[in-house]
């Protein structure tokens, strides 16, 4: 019988040492940059209600999301109305599926018959070349949206809950989503707040990724996650409550972001919608570090256009008084396949459309 790769979490298990195709460079080796540099300031913090409120404080949230964004790319939401307990359920549920036999995961495994690679599934990232450097992580990615795409048999069906915490959890984000896409197409002085939403296309998609981060005897040889900027509109993120491992790079420095309490998400742009904003709102490059003592999880919700539509920076923000278009255009499904081909090299593909 078919028997999927060692996945990470099982090398974890076995290994006193990470194999050599997860090293990192020897320039690149981290020793006391583990923690990465504190950030200079508390991670910006928005109160959603606040900012999708129709009263003075909401002009108040909107100067902070606009400082955020200029600075960093990304913010901590709270207050964003999606239930903790919800949650917690959905994030025990998953760890529960990380930790099962593999026999029993590789029901879902992200190679087709054993081979060919695709995105959906649990698994790692294709291995294009022998001497590319992999991420100390598994993953199990999942298209939710639209929902009549969605490929339940990649979808676990143990514990039972899962599929139920994940569909609503999917409603819950759409909504925090939508209200962040209208206030910053406020922000940009949009004349229709829809109009960032509107770039999706009829069927823009969402993918949820669970990140599992084993604990990696040596953190100081490997990366979570490489260095990368997301390919999207705009990323939701669901940290580990207690572990620690973001870090974002700034001007030439990788800062920690600290492990976030209370259920607030952290929300990142991606660089689609650095394209649609013509630059103005930057997708931060960030990476995820290990540690030795603790496995670390996550859930991203990415927020992309539909594959057949064509990005390109919003009209009304070009013009004659206004920028000229940074970028060109590129239909979204190219991007897509351009990022991967750029990330296997280390690279960011918006530099390619520049
Ligand atoms: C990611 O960049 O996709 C993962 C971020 C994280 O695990 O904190
Ligand atoms: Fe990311």
């Amino acid at each position: 019988p078919w028997r999927m790769p060692s996945t990470v979490q099982e090398l974890a298990a076995n290994v006193q040492e990470p194999p050599s195709r997860y090293l990192l460079p020897e320039e690149e080796r981290l020793s006391d940059q583990l923690a990465g540099a504190e950030m200079p300031e508390a991670v910006p913090t928005i109160d959603l209600r606040r900012l999708l409120a129709s009263d003075d404080g909401a002009g108040e949230e909107a100067a902070k999301l606009r400082s955020a964004l200029q600075s960093w790319g990304f913010f901590l939401a709270t207050d964003h109305g999606i239930e903790a307990s919800l949650m917690d359920a959905l994030i025990a549920a998953s760890r529960e599926f990380f930790r099962k036999p593999l026999e029993e995961k590789q029901a879902y495994s992200n190679l087709i018959e054993g081979k060919q690679w695709q995105l959906e599934g649990y698994g790692n990232d294709p291995v294009k070349s022998q001497d590319q450097i992999l991420d100390w992580s598994d993953r199990l990615h999942l298209r939710v949206e639209p929902e009549d795409e969605r490929n339940l048999d990649r979808w676990p069906g143990h514990p039972e809950s899962f599929r139920g915490l994940l569909h609503e959890y999917t409603l819950s984000c759409k909504r925090v989503k939508d209200g962040i896409l209208r206030a910053m197409a406020r922000l940009l002085e949009l004349d229709d707040d829809d109009r960032i939403l509107d770039q999706f296309g009829d069927k823009g998609s969402t993918y949820a990724r669970f990140n599992y981060y084993p604990a990696c005897p040596r953190p100081d040889l490997v990366l979570g996650i490489r260095p990368h900027s997301d390919i999207c509109v705009l990323t939701l993120l669901l940290m580990d409550e207690h572990v620690a491992g973001l870090q974002v790079l700034r001007d030439g420095t990788w800062y920690g972001v600290p492990a976030a309490r209370n259920r607030a998400l952290l929300i990142n742009v991606g660089v689609s919608l650095e394209i649609m904003s013509n630059g103005i709102f930057r997708g931060p490059v960030h990476r995820v570090v290990t540690n030795s003592e603790k496995e670390r999880m996550s859930l991203a919700m990415f927020y992309s256009a539909d594959l057949e539509k064509e990005i390109e920076p919003i009209a009304e923000l070009l013009g004659e008084k206004q920028q000229p278009a940074r970028y060109r255009r590129i239909k979204c499904r190219d991007f897509v396949a351009a990022h991967y081909e750029y990330f296997s090299k280390r690279e960011r593909v918006i530099e390619s459309l520049k």
